[in-house]
Parts: C-alpha cells; sequence; structure tokens
C-alpha cells in the first residue's frame, strides 16, 4: 500500500530552548527564511505525501497561520509588483492538504501519535518528528517509504550517535540487512545503565508506522520521563512482527536544542545561493577576530 499519509508532531513544551520557546513554538523557530516546520512539510510532501496532519496544542495557532491563506498581505505583496515573493507566499498554503488536531494534554510523543488514529484509518504513515529538521538531496522520509514498500514492516529512521547521546535518546538492536538497510528486533528508550545499551544507533526523527500501533499504543503505559513514549509502543512492533531500520543520508538537525539550531541557521545559510558567499566571508572575518 502507497504511503500518502504523515503524522507531524509539534505540541511538545520546548523546554530545551526556553525562553525563546515560552510564546513561540520551536517548530516556527527560523532557519534562515523559513520556520523549521515548512522545511519538514517539504520533505514529506517531495516523499510522495499529499496529506499532513499537524498535532498542535494551546499557544501553536501561529503554525496554522503560516500554512494558511493571508490576503491582506498577498494583496500589498502583488500591489507592490512583488509577484515572486507573492507566489512563494501562496505555495505554502497549497504544499499539500494540511490538518490540524490539538494534543489536550503534553503527554508524549506516543500520546501525539494516538492522536492521528481517525486521520490514519487503516493505512500505514509516515511520522515526522515536528523539532527535526533534516536536510538532503534524497528526502528522508521518501527512503524509510521505499524500505516500507521492499520489506512490508514498519520503518525508523536511524544514525549511530555517541555513548553520552544515546543515554538521551533510544538505543536500537539491529541486525544488518544490506548497506544502509537493517532488521530492527528490540529497542530501549533512554537506557540507563551500560547493559541497557543494545547498540549506538538511535531512532533520529523518521518513522513510517503501520495502524496496529495504535491498539499497543492505547496499552503503553507512561515510561521515561511519565510521558507515553512512542518508542515503548514501537518495540512491542520490533519484538513481534520486527522492524526496519534505515540509517538515512541526510543532515539532521535537532530543532529543540539550542546548539542545533546555530548548526542548522550557520549550515544552511552557507548553503544558500544568494546569501552563501556574503555570509562565508563574514564568518571567516568574525572567527579571526574572535
Ligand atoms: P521532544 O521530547 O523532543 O519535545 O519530542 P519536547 O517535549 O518539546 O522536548 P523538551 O521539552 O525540549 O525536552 C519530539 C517531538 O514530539 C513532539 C514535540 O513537539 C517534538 O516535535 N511532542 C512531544 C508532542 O507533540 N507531544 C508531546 O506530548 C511531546
Amino acid at each position: 500500500m502507497k504511503v500518502t499519509k504523515a503524522v507531524i508532531p509539534a505540541a511538545g513544551l520546548g523546554t530545551r530552548v526556553l525562553p525563546a520557546t515560552k510564546a513561540m513554538p520551536k517548530e516556527m523557530l527560523t532557519i534562515v527564511d523559513k520556520p523549521a516546520i515548512q522545511y519538514i512539510v517539504e520533505e514529506a510532501v517531495r516523499s510522495g505525501i499529499t496529506d499532513i496532519l499537524i498535532i498542535t496544542n494551546r499557544g501553536k495557532g501561529v503554525i496554522e497561520d503560516h500554512f494558511d491563506r493571508c490576503p491582506e498581505l498577498e494583496e500589498r505583496l502583488l500591489a507592490s509588483g512583488k509577484k515572486d515573493v507573492y507566489d512563494e507566499v501562496v505555495g505554502i498554503s497549497k504544499l499539500a492538504n494540511i490538518f490540524f488536531i490539538r494534543q489536550k494534554e503534553t503527554k508524549g510523543l506516543g500520546h501525539a501519535v494516538s492522536c492521528a488514529k481517525n486521520f490514519v484509518g487503516n493505512e500505514p504513515f509516515a511520522v515526522l518528528y515536528g523539532d527535526d529538521v533534516i536536510i538532503g538531496e534524497d528526502p528522508a522520509c521518501g527512503q524509510l517509504i521505499r524500505a516500507y514498500e521492499e520489506f512490508g514492516k514498519a520503518v525508523v529512521g536511524i544514525k549511530a550517535v555517541s555513548e553520552e547521546a544515546i543515554r538521551k535518546y533510544s538505543s536500537l538492536k539491529l541486525d544488518p540487512i544490506r548497506d544502509n538497510l537493517f532488521s530492527c528486533t528490540d529497542m530501549v528508550e533512554k537506557p540507563q545503565t551500560k547493559e541497557e545499551i543494545l547498540s549506538l544507533y538511535s531512532i533520529l526523527g523518521r518513522c513510517v508506522l503501520t495502524p496496529d500501533i495504535f491498539d499497543i499504543l492505547e496499552n503503553t503505559a507512561p515510561g521515561a520521563g511519565g510521558e507515553i513514549q512512542l518508542t515503548d509502543a514501537m518495540r512491542t512492533l520490533a519484538r513481534t512482527v520486527g522492524m526496519t531500520g534505515v540509517d538515512f543520508t541526510g543532515i539532521r538537525y535537532d530543532m529543540g536544542d539550542k546548539l542545533g539550531i546555530l548548526k542548522a541557521t550557520v549550515e544552511v545559510a552557507l548553503a544558500n545561493p544568494v546569501l552563501g558567499e556574503p555570509f562565508k566571508e563574514y564568518l571567516k572575518e568574525t572567527v579571526a577576530a574572535f
């Protein structure tokens, strides 16, 4: 079955990026000239996704506004002859069929995904974490969808991380299939002891899930941090039917982390066709002066 639906959980509190995220959702923090979540929506669209559900909560209405039309602004842009900017602004509202639902309490990523049950119905679907921007030629979500189509199992996007980082993320039990593809048969969220670490591979920002995840989520008790963890539900899938791991190509930026935001800004700006050169010059001079 083709994967055409995606869910973007964007209802987290963003406590690691305070005070920036007190009133501004971290998903709306800018990388050069676009909010993080627009990069994520564009990646989904390039991967063949046509319908996207964004999970928000109180205070995140600005995300809805960003993907809506804005007639006053559009009229002004046309009247002042700024057709290029007009096209870009209108284009954002036409990227995909975008729907919104509110997660009424911030009970964790697993709970956020369970809010998508009616939207998803009986189809496989992609999940793109709202604070993980992945930049690459071949969209990461599409790489996972191809693995789903080949193996027919739920898929996790994976990357090797440091031992220090693995304790903050998840750790996966993997067996190589070929190239960057692995079979995943177990996982643990935020391993605390050395024995709990299954490998230094972690799930980073993307997965493709089958609808049976919803029943599993309903029976998943709160885990690390008292939240309903998506990893705990995916562990059931991994242990029973198995999952596929894709060590995706592309650079992942953690927009839920201050250093991650700075790296995204610098690297995306350096790759920008207009700003890249002058920004590089500016950086060289600035670094030399410090
Ligand atoms: P994180 O755990 O990174 O988000 O969740 P957080 O809770 O905002 O993190 P802190 O407070 O800085 O530690 C990963 C993704 O899941 C979403 C977040 O918005 C983020 O995109 N999420 C998390 C929800 O939608 N709902 C939740 O209850 C928790």
